[in-house]
């Protein structure tokens, strides 16, 4: 969430030491531990994917929009900017003298957060293709909806082209495991229990990720798979940063979302049950035993 900050004053770094900026020192994105984290450093940056095609073919593909203001209907930005956490964390808009843009410096930062979603070796195999592509067409689910009927639309077109434009053997981003264990045993109660001017989430996800406990007893195992289940598609597996569940409920002035019609539960983004969250979607989080802060008495363990 400090990204564009650290970058900014980058940015204010350089223009004050001038000659010392080359191009070379560029991108400064790598210096986020949570991102550079298992990268391949033998790979040229960004996985050396053409800037010059992609500010030219693919970004405009995210502005493009599409006649209405939901689902399918509106623009990946509508939906996909770093404010609302949400993959691809693109960059809110510049807008100056009536026009609504990216900066260059906005479209590097764009271009590095976009890089993170393909995968040169096997194209195909890209989260960013496959995400709004439909699922009869060998897509994923994706909770902005499916744009591409086929691999044949022009835009997934456009995008694979770029993709291979990357050095193949810049793989996909290694995929944290998220443990299961822990999740059943630790996370979800988080779910079920209130606290101080805050009501569970399950008061009103309980169809999703917030499955209620049957009366009296744990979540069998079937329950916490179908709530772990639901829950993959609101978090982004090592990145918290990226992670929706643990932005929405985060308050607005600690950087969380600007609107969540449950409420809030953390005041700050360093809150000891959101960090001990974090660190679980980071994948180091494992097993059974419980950190303190997540140890719940509701509903009674088995
Ligand atoms: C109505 C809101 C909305 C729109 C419009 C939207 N998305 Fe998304 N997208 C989301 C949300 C929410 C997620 C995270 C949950 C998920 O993966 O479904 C997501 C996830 C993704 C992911 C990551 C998938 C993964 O592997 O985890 C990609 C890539 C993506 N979207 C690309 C796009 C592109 C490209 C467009 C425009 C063509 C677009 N989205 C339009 C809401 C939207
Ligand atoms: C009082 C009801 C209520 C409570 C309690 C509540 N929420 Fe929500 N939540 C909503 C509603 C309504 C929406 C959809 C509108 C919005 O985004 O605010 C939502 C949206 C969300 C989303 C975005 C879903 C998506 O598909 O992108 C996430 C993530 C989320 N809530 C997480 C939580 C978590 C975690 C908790 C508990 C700490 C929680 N909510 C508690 C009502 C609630």
């Amino acid at each position: 969430m400090n990204q564009s900050m650290t970058s900014k004053a980058i940015v204010v770094l350089c223009a004050m030491l001038l000659s010392a900026c080359s191009e070379d020192s560029a991108p400064p994105f790598d210096t986020n531990p949570n991102t550079s984290a298992g990268a391949n450093t033998s790979v040229a940056p960004n996985k050396g994917l053409d800037f010059e095609f992609y500010v030219a073919a693919v970004e405009p593909i995210f502005l493009r929009h599409r006649g209405g203001f939901v689902g399918t209907d509106t623009s990946c930005v509508a939906c996909h900017t770093s404010q609302a956490n949400a993959p691809l964390g693109l960059q809110p808009l510049t807008s100056e003298n009536g026009n609504v843009f990216w900066t260059e410096e906005q479209s590097r930062q764009n271009f590095a957060n976009v890089a993170m979603l393909v995968n040169p070796s096997a194209p195909e195999t890209s989260r960013l293709l496959l995400a709004p592509l439909a699922t009869t067409a060998g897509g994923d689910r994706h909770s902005g909806g499916n744009f591409w009927d086929s691999v044949t639309h022009s835009e997934y077109r456009v995008i694979a082209e770029w993709i291979a434009t990357g050095d193949p053997s810049a793989g996909a981003d290694p995929v944290v495991e998220v443990d299961f264990e822990f999740f059943r045993a630790c996370v979800q109660p988080v779910f079920a229990n209130p606290i101080e001017n805050a009501m569970p989430c399950m008061e009103c996800h309980s169809g999703e990720f917030a499955v209620p406990p049957p009366a009296n007893s744990y979540w069998t195992v079937e329950q916490s798979r179908q709530a772990f289940e639901s829950l993959s598609y609101l978090l982004d597996p090592g990145r918290p940063e990226s992670t929706r569940f643990l932005h929405k409920p985060l308050h607005p002035n600690a950087g969380g979302d600007l609107m969540h019609n449950g409420g809030r539960r953390w005041y700050s983004a360093d809150d000891p049950e959101r960090l001990a969250l974090a660190s679980w979607v980071r994948g180091e989080a494992r097993g059974d035993q419980c950190p303190e802060v997540l140890q719940f008495d509701y509903p009674p363990r088995p």
